[in-house]
């Protein structure tokens, strides 16, 4: 069998991220070992998905209504009466915490004339619908119906005057809902990234320290696909190749585990698209970039690897910053871009110090979605834990420079953004209805549609629809 022939078992040169994990200088977290990956096919994926108003209406019904979802911080919800609004392809929760501490979601709809009940995040003592005064306690009780008397049949029916619930769950300071009172609980869903997480990946006990979220010319998978893969760094970002291992990335896919996936870039490595880099040159690169220090300020000494020079540089810079000792962390925890996803648009960054969470949702066309990107900070000791950083909404035609803290990330960002909307123009061209992804490094990809596919035609099953009406957009098997 030649390598075309062997799906899923062709790789790039250079070394792999196990291979650099096995030169590490410290005891690598045991999750960053933990990998597979399970390949998904080599059948193109039609277009369609991504700008038919027909197939967002078949997500809106049946993915975004039955998958668990991030929803708020639960620093967002300190007191009892404290709310969000999380809006999403149509469908509106209302995440609160009540009296007695617990948090629930309601459906953000009037069981009256339907009318949204609430609009902006806040703090209320009960929710009260602005068109005729109807009333629910923070439980979801009917609290109040003014003329009861003309609406015994809803009034005196507990199962029909309770504002319908969504599933809740809480990982890592996060709040998740499922709005399918039926989905398998988020443990179970979330399995592989609550286990991963179980070490302290930078997740735990931090605040909320940044927050914005964009509006953004293309579909929400052709936003979040551009954030799945490092083989885009070679033509989108060929400032950072000296230092970062792009091609070599690492995707994870488990068998077992269907709704968690990882893309591991190893950086201070260079990319094998540049050939033999001498080491001096990767960590001068990668300094200047990171520090902005000038050539030669840190020497690799003789026969010495950039990776682990660099990474005690980073170990100290950052434990400094952050006041935190992180002498005992790994290289790769110090200096790697480890990106986890959860099924369906969920991605929280595995690291030391900052890490990033990004989440997705399509907007009000298929052209269009909503991308968040938070950063996580630790309470400095001994101070109070802030309040979370409001959110800051770049509108589609800003740019990511103009949300404020969002640093040198921003350009990197931009470099991202400015592929968006003209990879969403070819979705509709006539030339070729379909995408071609890569057997490994765009596999992950593949099994997300995969995914969606699966949703949309269990949701089709249950409403006694044909497959035959989606056949079309589906990925074909292979
Ligand atoms: S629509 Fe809400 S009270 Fe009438
Ligand atoms: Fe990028």
């Amino acid at each position: 069998m030649t390598a075309v022939d062997a799906l899923g078992s062709a790789r790039s040169s250079g070394p792999s991220v196990q291979d650099l994990l096995a030169t590490d200088t410290r005891p690598v977290p045991v999750p960053l070992l933990d990998h597979a990956a399970a390949p998904q096919g080599r059948a193109d994926v039609p277009k369609a998905r991504y700008a038919s108003p027909e197939f967002a209406a078949l997500e809106a019904a049946y993915l975004w209504t039955r998958t668990w979802q991030m929803a708020c911080h639960v620093d967002h919800l300190r007191a009892p009466g404290d709310h969000v609004v999380y809006d999403v392809a149509g469908q509106s929760l209302i995440v609160t915490r009540t009296r007695d501490g617990t948090i629930r979601a309601h459906h953000n709809a009037c069981l009256h004339r339907g009318t949204k009940l609430r609009t902006e995040d806040g703090r209320v003592a009960s929710f009260r619908c602005p068109f005729h005064g109807w009333r629910w306690d923070l439980d979801g009780q009917l609290a109040e119906i003014p003329s009861g008397w003309d609406f015994p049949q809803i009034r005196d029916d507990p199962t029909r005057s309770c504002l319908p619930a969504a599933q809740v769950a809480e990982w890592c300071g996060f709040v998740f809902v499922n709005p399918d009172p039926g989905a398998p609980p988020f443990e179970r869903y979330a399995a592989k990234l609550i286990e991963h997480f179980e070490h302290d990946f930078g997740l735990q006990d931090r605040v909320i320290a940044f927050h914005a979220v964009k509006e953004v010319p293309a579909n929400w998978k052709v936003c979040m696909e551009a954030f799945g893969e490092g083989y885009h760094s070679l033509a989108t970002h060929p400032q950072i190749l000296e230092f970062a291992a792009d091609e070599n990335s690492q995707y994870s896919i488990w068998p077992d585990s269907p709704f968690v996936t990882r893309f591991h870039n190893a950086f201070g490595s260079h990319s094998p698209h540049l050939g033999d880099v001498d080491e001096q040159q990767v960590a001068d690169a990668y300094l200047a970039f990171a520090a902005k220090l000038p050539k030669g300020a840190v020497p690799v000494p003789e026969g010495a690897a950039a990776r682990h020079v660099v990474a005690e540089v980073f170990r100290g810079a950052m434990g400094e910053r952050y006041g935190c000792d992180l002498s005992s962390r790994s290289d790769a925890e110090v200096l790697d871009a480890i990106l986890y996803h959860l099924f369906p648009a969920f991605a929280p960054w595995a690291g030391v110090g900052q890490p990033l969470v990004y989440r997705w949702r399509p907007g009000a066309t298929p052209d269009t979605c909503l991308m968040d990107v938070i950063r996580m900070a630790p309470v400095p000791d001994g101070a109070e834990r802030p309040d979370p950083a409001p959110v800051q909404r770049i509108a589609l035609d800003q740019s990511w420079r103009e949300a404020e803290g969002m640093g040198s990330l921003a350009d990197v960002f931009e470099q991202d953004m400015a592929n968006l909307p003209r990879v969403q123009a070819g979705m509709s061209s006539t030339g070729k209805a379909t995408v071609t992804f890569g057997d490994y490094q765009e596999a992950r990809m593949r099994m997300h549609h995969r995914l969606i596919d699966r949703f949309v035609l269990e949701g089709l099953a249950d409403d006694g629809r044909d497959r035959s009406e989606v056949e079309r957009f589906l990925v074909p098997d292979g």
